[in-house]
Formats: C-alpha cells, structure tokens, sequence
C-alpha cells in the first residue's frame, strides 16, 4: 500500500468582524489543529479521528460558534447542525437542530456508523444521542449558552429593529464563526467535518449549509477533501464544498479552487465565507471572501502554520 503524507487543516469560521480577541480566536484553531494531529502521528492514526478530534477541540471551547458557545435562535436558543464525511467509501452522517450535546460531530459520526442514515433532526436526533448505544454524554441546554451569545443576539434584536437586514450582512458582534477540519492520513484516506451554531438570530427550525452534503464538506479519497465557512443560505445554493473539489479534479491547486469556488459564490448570489482544502496528494489550500477566517494546519514538512486572515501568504 503506498504511503501518504498526513496533514490537516482546521477553520475556526470566516468572518467580517470578530467579537472574540484575535489571539484566542487564533489559539483555538491552533488548539484544534494540534488535537487533530496528534492522532495523525500516532501509528495507524486516521483521518476521521483527527476530524473529529480537531472539530471537538473546537466544540468545547466557548469562543467558537459550534458546541459550547453556539449562536442562538431568535427565540434565545441553541439548535446545532453538524456533518463528517469518510472519503475512502462516502460515507457520511449529519445532524441538524440538536440542543443536547457538546459535541454534534460526534453524534453526527454516530449517525454514520450506527444508523442506515445520512442526516437526523431535531427530536429525532437528540433521541439518538440519549440512545444507549451512542455512548455520548447529553448536557442541559444551558451548559451550551454563554453570556457573550445572549449579548449578540440582543445587538442583532436591536439592529434588526432599525434596519432591515439581511443575514448575509455581518453585524457588529454577529458571526458565522463555523468550525471545520479536513485531515489527510498515512493510508491516503481523507476525511472533512463542519460543525455549527449557525447564525445569530436565525429562525427556530432553520437548518443551514452545514449538514448537507456538498454544501459544509465533501471528501473523495480520488480526489480531495474541504470544509466550509461562511452564510449557509449563499453555500448551500451553489454546493460550495463540492464545487471547490470539482475545480481540483480540473486541474487547479487548491488555493485556486478556493478562491474560485468563494468567487463564483460572491458573484452568483452575493454570498461570503471561506474553504479549507486538502487534496488526494497531499497539498493544502484555504481561502476567505470576508474580512477574517482563523485557520491552522500541520504537517510534517512545515509544523503548525496559523492566522486570521487569508491575505498573508503560507
Ligand atoms: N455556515 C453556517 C451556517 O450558515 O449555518
């Protein structure tokens, strides 16, 4: 079996303003990309592991939109959607609208090894995640709102009061600081998560690009692997992820992809956000249309490289 050179990339979610500080923003991506490698490291180490090791680094930790500290609904509630793809078979599980995990893309990576399903919702899901045989430990819906999300979301009341906007408009404090890896192990196989608050203020019910194939991940071990950030109504319309893998498959790097695939995004429907890839052979591309994405990798020929914008070159 030929061998392959592991890698990972993490997003801790694109943004035109951050309400966190840049540096804890940037050492939660760091975090998460340390978290995913080490299990790459280690012998036998996969790419799914260090998926959602990275992606629940990222869940805990309040200062990012997914798990912990997830946006809120309209109505002051969290409702989690989240997604993990294995690119060596296609196999994917997915959950939107949970309340009762810390960590959905472990439940999502559930849906995927213990169900005949791809996407479960809502009560349905959070069902499954009591279920014996899921193993994974339910919190109190509370554990999961913080003090800063109650804050944006009255900023966004008041906004939206005054002004009618769109939820593509990035509002002072609001974010959609998304979090994602895609991980590239020694066997060749690849696999991407996303995982997701969603946005601040959305409808109750509202389910976004996350949790749909193509449009948060897509993972083909011929091919390459990429996570999504970004206005999840913009994503979905044009399946972002996949879209960025379709001009890998072409032929262009995958910082061409990137760029490529979040400028069709802006001019088609006036969508932003930001795509971190890695490709069958190993290369590692991202890009942002917004102000600000923190993003981190790690591989053996370079270490950890970080930052929270994409301006400055690798
Ligand atoms: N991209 C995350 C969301 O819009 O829900």
């Amino acid at each position: 079996m030929s061998r392959s050179q592991p890698a990972i990339i993490v997003h801790g979610g694109a943004v035109s303003r951050h309400s966190y500080s840049l540096s804890a923003w940037r050492a939660s991506v760091e975090d998460a990309a340390r978290a995913g490698w080490a299990v790459l490291e280690k012998s036998g180490g996969t790419a799914l592991d260090a998926v959602e090791a990275a992606i629940r680094s990222m869940e805990s930790n309040p200062v990012c939109n997914a798990g912990i500290g997830s946006c809120l609904t309209s109505d002051g509630r969290v409702e989690m959607d989240a997604i993990i793809m294995n690119g060596s078979n296609l196999d994917v599980g997915a959950v939107a609208c949970v309340n009762s995990v810390e960590n959905p893309v472990t439940l999502a990576r559930k849906v995927m090894e213990k169900t005949d399903h791809v996407l479960l919702v809502g009560e349905g899901a959070n069902q499954f995640a009591a279920a014996e045989q899921t193993g994974i430990p339910t919190v109190s819906k509370e554990t999961l709102i913080t003090e800063q999300r109650k804050s944006e979301l009255e900023k966004f009341r008041q906004f939206r009061k005054a002004v009618k906007a769109d939820f593509n408009v990035q509002i002072d404090g609001g974010g959609h600081d998304t979090v994602g890896a895609v991980a590239l192990d020694s066997s060749g196989n690849l696999a991407a998560g996303t995982s997701t608050g969603g946005i601040t203020g959305k409808l109750p019910g509202r389910v976004g690009d996350v949790p749909i194939v193509g449009c948060g991940v897509y993972a083909d071990n011929s091919i390459g692997a990429a996570s999504t950030t970004g206005h999840g109504e913009s994503i979905a319309k044009v399946t972002l992820a996949r879209q960025a893998l379709w001009f890998v498959e072409a032929g262009r790097s995958p910082d061409e992809a990137a760029k490529d695939a979040l400028d069709g995004m802006l001019s088609r429907v006036r969508g932003r956000g930001g795509i971190i890839i890695i490709s069958k052979d190993a290369r590692i591309g991202f890009n942002c249309s917004t102000d600000d994405m923190a993003w981190a990798y790690c591989n053996a020929r370079e270490g950890l490289k970080s930052g929270t914008n994409c301006h400055s070159s690798k």
